[in-house]
């Protein structure tokens, strides 16, 4: 018989995990029994490789609490995840207000502004932080940063209608301030790449001093036409967790 995968890991493929992933798995572990809470019931799982890990833990406390909770994704990879893992499947649509979201991040500063928007989901995965009573952020130590910027250098991820791009482009290359902003593009140069609200993305790095205020930077980028999202998540987080090299977590 084929026995499906489990998203909950068995000791031999633990320990096959490498350094960053068993990092990304402690911070999820940590994260799930510091905060969700035995009456949460609306949840919402962000996207990336570290969510995973949050599912895995939430699916480790068994069938009973699970079949009270409903779980609401940020896209099509984590509703993936939720409806393999068994558990329930809602939308945005009929639980406007989330107890808790879990998600990932490209980066987090010393005030727990944030990057995200590098697997181009920040769109959806904004509205699931800014619905939630709390929001979460989970990653390994390489996320854990001063100010951002300082490891992710493509830059801040900018959710734009197709029509705009280019303008939107120009507008960020010129007056914003970030020449080397670019379209991103799919694996091969196949094309852009298309996120799951049929829109194109924009990566636009900006120099180290504009990146220590990102709520400016924010602010100025959504004023313009044509851009739907940008990812930088200011003053959401209530708590980020970083798993070390070392087996330990840093919670900030
Ligand atoms: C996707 C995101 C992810 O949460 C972010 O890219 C972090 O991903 P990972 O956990 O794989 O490092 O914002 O848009």
């Amino acid at each position: 018989t084929i026995v499906p995968p489990s998203i909950v890991l068995t000791p031999s493929q633990v320990a096959k995990l490498s350094v960053i992933e068993k990092s990304k798995r402690l911070a999820a572990f940590a994260a799930v029994d510091e905060h969700l809470l035995g009456e949460h019931r609306v949840i919402g799982i962000g996207s990336g490789s570290t969510v995973p890990y949050v599912v895995e833990r939430i699916v480790s406390q068994g069938p009973e609490l699970n079949k009270a909770r409903v779980f609401i994704p940020t896209g099509f990879q984590s509703k993936e995840l939720i409806v393999s893992s068994h558990l329930n499947l809602g939308d945005v649509d009929q639980y406007p207000t989330l107890d808790i979201t879990f998600d990932g991040a490209d980066e987090v500063d010393r005030d727990l502004n944030c990057i995200k928007g590098g697997g181009a989901c920040h769109l959806r995965e904004k509205v699931l932080a800014e619905a939630a009573k709390t929001f979460i952020l989970v990653a390994d130590y390489r996320k854990n940063v001063e100010f951002l910027g300082t490891n992710f250098s493509q830059g801040v991820p900018i959710e734009v209608v197709p029509f705009a791009y280019a303008k939107v482009l120009q507008n960020l290359r010129g007056t914003l301030g970030s020449p080397n902003a670019v379209l991103r593009m799919a694996k091969m140069k196949a094309g852009p790449v298309v996120s799951d609200n049929a829109n194109f993305i924009i990566d636009a790095p900006f120099a180290t001093d504009v990146m220590k205020d990102p709520y400016t930077i924010m602010a100025r980028i959504k004023m313009l036409t044509g851009v739907v999202e940008v990812g930088l998540f200011c003053h959401m987080a209530k708590a980020a967790y970083f798993g070390n090299e070392d087996g330990s977590v840093t919670v900030k």
